[in-house]
């Protein structure tokens, strides 16, 4: 759906809620990048650490010669730290927009001489046949940054069943999942002292009202982040401070004081439940890594062999 259409629905919806895939308009891309060096946000920097501590393992345990796939457009420092151990023959990046793609992708293989990079420019939410370079090739998927968790977990499913079904037999996968762990950590990542993720999660709105014609008043809203244990997730809102009236692409909507707009699931995953998701989507994990503190897992997994259970 157009983001017209997300929106629309969305704001008809009870409860009310957007697709957190529409934050990511170059304000919102900046913003995020912001996030990702919060004091508050533990996630990036932790996953690097423990991708750096891990990696020789990693390529151990992987093999020389593969084709590196990346779900995103590898401008991540941890693709840098996963490509200088692994060595790869092959590095496909993929992702939806093109441009910002092919750029990171130039710029990482005058890094990266050695290795031939790929990019690719696909949905890779569904399955896909990849370019003809990693034809013969076993390959590594990567997917960090546990993206995965801002998937509801039947979409999480799917799409491990889609990267499983894309990178084919003999594969295996590096993913990032964060934990489940304390509750003021938690918060905290999401509603920084400094503001960044309230801009982050304002900057929807604006977007709203630059894009689609809206006149949603920004001092109406507030960021609101808060766990929800029952579906292990942090979630983020946009909450309405008092009784208010816009319209959207001509659409008049109001919302009473104390309403929210649902804007963000991020699910965070006991050592169990990481485990069983892997399983559920079709790859069996073989290795996991941590930090000492168990904030973040990077896990190592491997493809299936599809049928064959008892
Ligand atoms: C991209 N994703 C993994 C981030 C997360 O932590 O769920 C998005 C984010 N939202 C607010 N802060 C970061």
């Amino acid at each position: 759906m157009s983001f017209r259409d997300d929106v629309l629905a969305g704001l008809r919806a009870r409860p009310r809620a957007i697709p957190a895939r529409w934050f990511y308009d170059r304000a919102g891309s900046e913003l995020f990048e912001l996030i990702t060096e919060l004091p508050e946000y533990y996630p990036t920097r932790t996953e690097t650490a423990i991708l750096e501590a891990a990696c020789d393992e990693v390529a151990a345990l992987v093999g020389p010669g593969r084709a590196v796939v990346e779900f995103g457009s590898g401008a991540s420092t941890k693709t840098r730290v996963l490509l200088r151990c692994v060595k790869p023959a092959v590095y496909v990046p993929i992702d939806i927009s093109g441009d910002f793609l092919r750029e990171a992708a130039r710029v990482l293989a005058g890094e990266f001489p050695e290795v031939e990079v790929v990019p690719f420019e696909a949905d890779f939410t569904r399955p896909m046949t990849l370019p003809a370079a990693v034809a013969d090739r076993p390959r590594l998927g990567f997917f960090p940054g546990s993206t995965i968790g801002n998937l509801e977990p039947a979409g999480a499913v799917d799409l491990l069943r889609a990267m499983r079904a894309s990178l084919g037999e003999g594969a295996t996968l590096l993913i990032g999942m964060d934990r489940v762990k304390d509750v003021g950590v938690l918060t905290a990542a999401y509603d920084d002292a400094a503001g960044v993720t309230a801009r982050f999660n304002l900057n929807l709105l604006e977007r709203i009202n630059r894009e689609l014609d809206g006149d949603v008043p920004m001092d109406a809203f507030r960021h609101v982040a808060r766990w929800n244990a029952g579906a292990a997730r942090i979630e983020m809102h946009l909450e309405a401070t008092r009784e208010v009236e816009f319209t959207v692409a001509g659409e008049a909507f109001g919302m009473a004081a104390g309403e929210t707009i649902h804007t963000e699931n991020s699910h965070k995953y006991t050592a169990d439940a990481a485990r069983l998701l892997l399983r559920a989507g079709g790859w069996e994990p073989v290795a996991e890594w941590t930090d000492p503190d168990a904030l973040f897992a990077v896990l190592l997994a491997e493809a299936r062999p599809v049928g064959a259970t008892p």
